[in-house]
């Protein structure tokens, strides 16, 4: 027993004295460690201390430069290191908000939102090159998205979610732009001065019966340009051109002033009928301003070319940018702007039409009546076409 105890003591004690030195050794391991870090970090603030007395004795544009430089450094490195999407948008602050809300309250990804106008923000993702800050560009029309493609800004997407949830249609056939809402380029017209029985086709804006009563935004616009596309995909270049000219010899006016300038024509009796996308309308029937209220009550909608191929419509949607530093939060966040939850929100936040019909519409849209036929041209069509319509509108002297 006592042979026993005393083995036991010796196991003991040898048990408690490892036990001690590995503490010790551990203890000094993080002494180690925590002088390693200090040394770094005084080395650091030595090498800044040299760079700012460096700077004090350089000349401004390289001061500017150096500042520069190590400003571009660490925003990339933060970039790359953060959980977060940078998108480049082109649709107002306070249609994109609530889904931003809605998606960082569902995911830990930040979303940061550089706001712009659709080509200054394409121009300048072209300048930055790989160095863009960019991961999704948001914008309006597939003839731009298409021009983003044919630039080589964008990064093709392989999503199976976004080809099922997105009809074939409203994206890119090669993955690289996808459409997010859709707008109906439709005819308005005054009911005082024009009853529906009478307005038919876009094609028929053209007959003589509409001299001296049609006011319409200058063909400079992707929206006409767009609309014209269409009419080429369907009628041939040489039938378009005919349109083009015929609608151009019933203006009342020279083009001049956005679709909103139009409208204000036919409220005012300036023209009879123009052709607009119907937000406006929507933007008008919701406003606070009591005049733009009253104005909408005296314009009405008519959807074109319902007996054949269906309503003009058009497109804002999305794209991953070729040098995405977060391609894969990139396509998460296109593909929440794709789900119904998202499509809901993102509609009816502009009165526009969800891309699938089972969401619901605002009730100012369905005011208009819903659902109408739609063309359903392939939007690739219409930045493919899209020189040629810039060249007839030149040829026939649409301004
Ligand atoms: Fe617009």
């Amino acid at each position: 027993m006592k042979i026993l105890l005393f083995l036991i003591k010796i196991v003991a004690s040898k048990v408690f004295v490892i036990g001690f030195f590995e503490c010790i050794m551990r203890i000094i391991l993080i002494l180690n460690e925590l002088i390693i870090i200090y040394k770094t970090l005084l080395k650091g603030l030595i090498m800044m201390k040299n760079f700012f007395h460096y700077l004090g004795s350089v000349d401004q544009d390289l001061k500017f430069l150096l500042v520069l430089a190590v400003t571009i450094s660490s925003m990339t490195a933060t970039s790359v290191l953060a959980n977060e999407v940078n998108v480049y948008s082109a649709r107002k602050g306070y249609l994109i908000q609530p889904l931003v809300d809605a998606f960082q309250n569902q995911t830990d990804i930040k979303v940061n939102v550089i706001s712009g106008k659709a080509k200054v923000l394409q121009k300048r993702i072209k300048q930055e090159g790989k160095n863009t800050r960019a991961d999704v560009l948001l914008t309006v029309d597939a003839g731009n998205l298409f021009n983003a493609k044919k630039d080589g800004l964008l990064r093709r997407i392989n999503s199976s979610k976004l080809n099922y949830l997105i009809p074939g249609y409203l994206r890119d056939d090669e993955g690289y732009w996808y459409g997010l809402s859709i707008r109906s380029r439709v005819i308005m017209y005054n009911p005082e001065k024009v009853k529906p029985s009478e307005l038919s086709t876009y094609e028929d804006l053209g007959s003589k019966k509409w001299s001296n009563r049609i006011c319409i935004r200058s063909s400079s616009n992707i929206y006409n340009q767009s609309l014209l596309a269409s009419i080429i995909s369907h009628n041939g270049e040489i039938e378009a051109e005919k349109w083009a000219k015929s609608v151009k010899n019933n203006f009342s006016k020279d083009p001049k002033g956005n679709d909103r300038t139009q409208m204000t024509s036919v409220v005012l009796g300036e023209c009879d009928i123009t052709v607009a996308n119907t937000y406006y309308l929507g933007k008008w029937i919701a406003s606070e301003k009591d005049n733009e209220r009253k104005y909408a009550e005296k314009i009405s909608v008519f959807f074109p070319n319902q007996a054949d191929r269906g309503a003009h419509i058009n497109i804002s949607g999305a794209a991953v940018m070729k040098y995405s530093k977060n391609y894969k939060n990139a396509i998460t966040f296109l593909e929440f702007l794709a789900s119904d939850e998202a499509q809901k929100l993102y509609a009816q936040a502009n009165h526009e039409y969800p891309i699938r019909d089972n969401i619901p519409v605002s009730d100012i849209v369905n005011s208009w009546g819903f659902p109408f036929k739609k063309d359903t041209l392939n939007l690739d069509e219409l930045g493919i076409n899209n020189s040629k319509a810039v060249m007839i509108f030149d040829r026939i002297g649409w301004k």
